[in-house]
């Protein structure tokens, strides 16, 4: 496989998730963040996550002392010259993503792959924003990444072949399925998953029910594995925010809007379990 070194930008809830599955398969992996106590705590996530592994009986304690040999965190973006493929999953903003590309790009192999875990942005806007358009392309995990099985591979008008079956072969290796996508905001995902979670939203609003009947509501009457806002706590307020104006943006359509009380709650700090508190209150769970 071509594929030997993966860099991953950003060590917040999906670069970690990302990071920790591609050190397991057995890659050499190193993540960054834009300062040490972030790294730090990054880090930190994914040896939890690995110590849950071990403890629970999933995976062996030597191979979790493998993956963390083969893991390694820094703030230097020329720590990640040598990596085969970076996979960028810093914060859903297209100037904090345009300014990254300049600077991995700057230190980067020729034939090196860039890939997008965005959830929202065109991955055309993207791959035209590097200096790599042909070997760009999504890579759409999901959260919880150690757990869920998808990846969304998005390609564009020029995206090499050679770079989709290269990442595809990762992604399989990676243990993961992979589907393949055009090139549409929000991807097959969540085009079907963002108005839902935000009419979630607009129902509470409009005093259809509690947010726990609600959330009662659509895991029992249909079997998800969690309500729709214990599903935004978990994604995190703040990203479904900056989602949902994305993809209100591209569409216009209303069902992309984001409701005013999701936007008084990013506005309050309220970003779900990473912050301790979003629909729900996670100190007092
Ligand atoms: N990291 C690693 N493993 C985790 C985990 C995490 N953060 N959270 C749960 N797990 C593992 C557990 O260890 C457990 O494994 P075992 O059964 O082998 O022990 C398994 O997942 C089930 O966990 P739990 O029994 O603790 O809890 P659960 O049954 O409630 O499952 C869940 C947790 C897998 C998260 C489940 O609730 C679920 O599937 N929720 C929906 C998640 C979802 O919809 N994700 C997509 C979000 S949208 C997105 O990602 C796209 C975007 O762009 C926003
Ligand atoms: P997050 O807020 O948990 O983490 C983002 C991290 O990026 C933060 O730790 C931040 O410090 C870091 N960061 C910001 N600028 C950076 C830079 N220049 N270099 C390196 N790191 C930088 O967000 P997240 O939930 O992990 O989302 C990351 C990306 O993945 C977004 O594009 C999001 O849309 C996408 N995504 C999120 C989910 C989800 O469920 N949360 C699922 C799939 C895809």
């Amino acid at each position: 496989m071509a594929i030997r070194k993966v860099g991953v930008l950003g060590c917040g809830l999906m670069g970690a998730g990302i990071a920790e599955v591609a050190a397991k398969a057995g890659f050499d992996v190193v993540v960054r963040e834009v300062d040490r106590v972030l790294i730090e705590k990054g880090l930190g996530r994914i040896r939890g996550s690995l110590d849950k592994a071990v403890e629970k009986g999933k995976l062996e304690a030597a191979a979790r002392d493998a993956a963390l040999e083969r893991l390694a965190g820094t703030v230097d973006f020329t720590d990640l010259a040598d990596c085969d493929l970076v996979i960028e999953a810093i914060v859903e903003n297209l100037e904090e993503k345009k300014r990254v590309y300049a600077a991995i790009d700057a230190v980067l192999g020729e034939g090196a792959i860039l890939a997008s875990n965005t959830s929202s942005l065109t991955i055309t806007q993207l791959a035209m924003s590097s200096r790599r358009p042909e070997r760009f392309v999504g890579l759409h995990f999901f959260n919880p990444v150690p757990v869920m099985k998808l990846v969304e591979i998005v390609r564009t008008l020029l995206t090499d072949e050679r770079v989709l079956a290269e990442v595809t072969e990762l992604c399989r290796a990676l243990g993961k399925t992979p589907v393949a996508c055009r090139d549409n905001s929000g991807f097959i995902v969540n085009r079907l998953l963002v108005p839902y979670l935000l009419d979630a939203v607009r129902a509470f609003e409009e005093g259809v029910g509690s947010i726990e009947d609600i959330d009662e509501g659509m895991k029992l009457g249909c079997g998800y594995p969690m309500g729709p806002f214990t599903l935004i706590d978990f994604v995190g307020l703040d990203t479904t925010y900056s989602i949902a104006n994305i993809m209100f943006e591209e569409y216009r359509e209303k069902r992309f809007a984001p409701p005013p009380l999701l936007k008084q709650m990013v506005q309050a700090g309220r970003y779900g379990r990473k912050s301790g508190r979003g629909f729900y209150d996670y100190a007092k769970r």
